[in-house]
């Protein structure tokens, strides 16, 4: 569905990403890891068009994105979710929804907002608090089902586990991979918190110093102790049949 080829990208002078090249097939969660800095947001913000592609291809569903307008991505299906300050904390949660879903009649949005409040019933518990009340998890929750709200093929989620407890974090993912299995929806995720989001994830690529090192399988880099230990902070290896859970396993609510 996306492909970035030999990508070189930064801000202004100063260039991140160095012949980058990643695969998002369609309807799968493709993760990408690499320690602070290493330019997982740059890549995101790449494809968003709001940091400067300098030469190498990123073609959406067979079209170059180079040079799109950031506003009109939503229009083609794509998504973003930002790193932080991604939802409005002075609307309530059902502004928030609305917010987000300018591009659909009032009636659509009302449908689409209800069908959120269904997926994450949290959000309809406090449906009418203002945004910024709400906790991290229920804050990250609120800014998934915002761009849900646009009816994405592909969505871009930037560390959702960021400021997160390690518990509530985990929870954010695994919501993210019912949103895979249920929904069809194609993920392209970065994420610190490696570990969860290799086990979780389809493909994966690390990504240091600007540069590709692993790309493959995301369970697969999992058994590759120098990589996890080296740039992930990964030390132990996991169990047997530890490798991938099932969202039913983590006691989500399975409604
Ligand atoms: N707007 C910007 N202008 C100039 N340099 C930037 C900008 N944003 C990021 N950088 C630099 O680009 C490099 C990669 O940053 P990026 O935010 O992509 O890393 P990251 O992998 O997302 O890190 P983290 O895990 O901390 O979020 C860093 O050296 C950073 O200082
Ligand atoms: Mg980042």
């Amino acid at each position: 569905m996306l492909t970035v080829r030999k990508l070189n990208a930064g801000y202004g002078k100063l260039q991140v990403l160095y012949d980058l090249s990643i695969e998002v097939p369609a309807k799968g969660l493709t993760v990408v890891v690499g320690p602070n800095g290493a330019g997982k947001t740059t890549l995101l913000c790449s494809i968003m068009n709001i940091a400067k592609v300098f030469s190498g291809e990123i073609l959406f569903e067979g079209n170059s994105l180079i040079g799109e307008l950031t506003h009109n991505l939503a229009q083609k299906g794509i998504a973003y979710v930002p790193q932080m300050g991604n939802v409005f904390a002075g609307l309530s949660v059902m502004d928030n929804l609305h917010m987000a879903g300018y591009m659909l009649s009032k009636a659509e949005a009302d449908a689409k907002a209800e069908q959120m409040t269904e997926i994450f019933p949290v959000l309809k518990k406090f449906i009418h608090r203002s945004a910024g009340t709400l906790s991290g998890g229920e804050r990250r929750m609120l800014a998934i089902a915002m761009g849900l709200m646009k009816n994405p093929k592909l969505m871009l989620l930037d560390e959702l586990s960021t400021d997160l407890a390690p518990i509530i974090a985990e929870r954010v993912m695994m919501e993210v991979a019912r949103m895979r299995d249920e929904l069809g929806i194609t993920i392209l995720m970065v994420e610190q918190m490696a570990k969860r989001a290799l086990e979780i994830g389809d493909t994966a690529y690390l990504l240091v110093s600007g540069q590709v090192k692993y790309s493959g399988q995301a369970n697969s880099l999992l058994h590759e102790p120098e990589l996890c230990s080296m740039y992930l902070g990964i030390k132990q290896l996991p169990g047997q049949g530890e490798t991938k859970l099932s969202v039913a396993e983590e006691g989500s609510e399975g409604n």
